[in-house]
């Protein structure tokens, strides 16, 4: 379970990444923060690349900072982005939260006006490959 409280720091904190986004190239900006298993939020924005394939996604920002801060462990993530579709996590960020997130996870998709729609990890990458399916899982715990 997250509270609500946690649900509104992680809208606002991937709201104000949003706004930061570099997208020139399609236009499209998300932000993301992630919620950790100790209740700090750290945020992200996508980062486009004129080499398009080096772009950088909303999550991976989050996750990126998440990691430079000490923390290993996501409770949750938020992603936020304009448009009539949801913005759920690309396939490759389904698999960066995976590394950090157990299957019940929640990964909480939003436009600019609030929460459009909650699922859990394992809805979205169902029968995934983490850091437990490798030999000598219990060295990187
Ligand atoms: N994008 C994200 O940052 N996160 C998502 O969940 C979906 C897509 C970005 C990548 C690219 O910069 C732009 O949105 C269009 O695909």
């Amino acid at each position: 379970m997250i509270d609500e409280t946690a649900v509104t720091a992680l809208f606002e904190a991937a709201l104000t990444a949003r706004a930061h986004a570099y997208a020139p190239y399609s236009g499209f900006a998300v932000g993301a923060a992630v919620l950790t298993q100790d209740d700090a939020v750290h945020a992200g924005c996508n980062v486009e690349n004129a080499a398009y394939p080096v772009g950088a996604c909303a999550e991976a920002g989050a996750i990126s900072a998440m990691a430079a801060s000490g923390a290993r462990k996501i409770a949750a993530v938020l992603v936020v982005a304009d448009g009539e579709a949801l913005c759920t996590p690309c396939g490759a960020c389904r698999q960066r939260i995976r590394e950090f997130a157990a299957p019940d996870a929640v990964v909480i998709v939003a436009g600019p006006e609030g929460v459009r729609a909650r699922f859990t990890l394992e809805a979205l990458l169902p029968e995934s490959f983490g850091p437990a399916n490798l030999p000598d899982a219990a060295a990187r715990d």
